[in-house]
């Protein structure tokens, strides 16, 4: 029996309005998870979530954990049929740089087609393109095509600790399901849908160099004492090689996946334009490992970025000091058969040896996130490519991603189902920057997407 969708897709015509209201109320909270002092704003997030997903028609429990709760639901009215289980976050990253914002991070704005706020793309409307295509059939039919579960965690933007904890505790009891679905990732250009079959891992360090007991004044003291920013930055300094764009850590890339000729003859046909990417970011020309395309490196060779530096004087004007301690935030994205934890060893190791003596470091681990590749296959897979096809009229491409999404790889070897990454953001949603947007078309379109999947995997098979 072949179900064309019409009925639903009709009404969320009628109801996508107030769809797109709710995700404002979503966007409202500001549930940053790195900093402690969101902590009940995170907690109210995760309740607006638990209580709207309700309404939408699911079974809804709040799970309690060691940080924030995790969100698990389910309609399992569809016997005999297959189970698709949808993953998302509702935390968000930082807003700094603020005086960047165009609006309040936390106010989501309409511009024409964009709705710009914090969390409108990752993840909030993502995840929210789920919970409103079960919505919308449930309120049309009074039932879905397939059995449905998710699970939304409010800590992925701090690598998932809880999350990772449940689902290797269920071992695939509560969680089983036919494949897993998310939503969070981008589609490679507009109009051009696309299912991710890579992401990055990641270790995240921290590097604090320790001087004189407190701040001096930087002309008296300047000479006789090392600076530890200063060695901070001769430790940085040594982590890339300026010429070949390689990472100096030694055995770093002991364990990369090597790039194979298939995949890159697949990223030489997508049509990237190198000049309009540079002119997007506001640089003249684009830099990195050496031997590599600008997709290659992104995607699948791993990388090595200082992402904050603090100590000293940060405010307006001059101060002349010397500080006591500086700092660096270090990220590591890593690809297949790279080790988070071994990573981070080595990390620590190449930086103690090329330290200053006469300063104290000390290098703190952040989080982690394994790297994945995804084997794409399968009826599952067919039915969600045939879905995004329909709805954006293109057919997908394959791609990977320089992101990362710890839970993925627990998924993939505790749950072993098809991982299927269905992203509706685009290159320029600005994620993780000041003003992060999520196009309204795409988020009508994602639902409409996702109810062409429910409808497809249910004619499909049974499971
Ligand atoms: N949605 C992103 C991951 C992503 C970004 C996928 C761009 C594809 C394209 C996710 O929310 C994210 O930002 N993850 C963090 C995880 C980390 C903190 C462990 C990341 O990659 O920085
Ligand atoms: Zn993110």
């Amino acid at each position: 029996m072949s179900r064309d969708s019409k009925d639903v897709l009709a009404r969320i015509d009628r109801d996508k309005e107030g769809y797109l209201e709710e995700l404002k109320d979503f966007v409202r909270i500001p549930s940053v998870s790195t900093d402690p002092r969101y902590r009940d704003d995170v907690l109210r997030c995760s309740e607006f979530l638990a209580a709207n997903m309700e309404a939408a028609g699911l079974e809804v429990e709040s799970v309690e954990t060691d940080r924030n709760p995790l969100i698990y639901a389910e309609w399992t009215g569809a016997e005999g049929k297959p189970t698709l289980l949808f993953y998302g976050h509702y935390d968000v990253q930082p807003v700094d740089p603020i005086e960047e914002w165009r609006h309040e991070p936390f106010e989501p704005t309409e511009e024409g087609d964009l709705l710009v706020g914090r969390g409108t793309t990752d993840d909030k409307g993502q995840a929210f393109t789920h919970v409103k295509a079960v919505q919308a059939t449930l309120e049309e039919r009074g039932e879905l095509p397939v059995n449905v579960k998710f699970l939304l965690e409010g800590e992925e933007e701090v690598g998932g600790e809880s999350i990772e904890r449940f689902v290797r505790e269920d071992a695939g009891h509560r969680l089983g399901s036919d494949a897993v679905i998310i939503s969070d990732t981008s589609m490679f250009a507009p109009g051009q849908p696309s299912l991710l079959y890579g992401l990055k891992g990641l270790a995240y360090m921290e590097v604090v160099v320790t001087g004189p007991n407190r701040d001096l004044h930087s002309g008296s003291f300047g000479g006789a004492v090392r600076n530890p920013a200063n060695a901070l930055c001769e430790i940085m300094s040594r982590l890339i090689d300026p010429a070949t764009g390689k990472v100096l850590i030694p055995g770093f890339y002991d364990d990369v996946r090597p790039l194979e000729d298939w995949e890159r003859q697949e990223f030489a046909k997508l049509p990237f334009d190198e000049e309009a990417y540079a002119a997007d970011l506001g640089v003249e020309r684009l830099s990195g490992e050496e031997g590599y395309t600008t997709l290659e490196r992104t995607w699948a060779r791993p990388t090595c970025d200082v992402n904050g530096l603090y100590g000293g004087y940060q405010g307006d004007g001059a101060k002349t000091v010397l500080p006591a301690r500086a700092g660096a935030k270090v990220s590591m994205r890593l690809v297949p058969k790279q080790d988070p934890q071994k990573v981070g060893r080595l990390f620590r190791e190449y930086v103690e040896q090329i330290a200053p003596e006469d300063v104290r470091v000390e290098i703190r681990e952040l989080h982690g996130a394994q790297p994945v590749l995804i084997d794409v296959k399968g009826e599952i897979a067919e039915a969600a490519m045939a879905a995004q096809e329909e709805i954006w009229g293109a057919h997908p491409v394959l791609v990977r991603e320089g992101g990362s999404i710890p839970i993925v790889a627990t998924f993939a070897e505790v749950l072993e189902v098809p991982i299927l990454l269905v992203g509706f953001g685009l290159p320029d949603d600005r994620l993780h920057s000041p003003n992060e947007k999520f196009n309204i078309s795409h988020f009508y379109n994602g639902i409409r997407t996702i109810v062409r999947i429910l409808d497809r995997v249910g004619e499909s098979a049974a499971s």
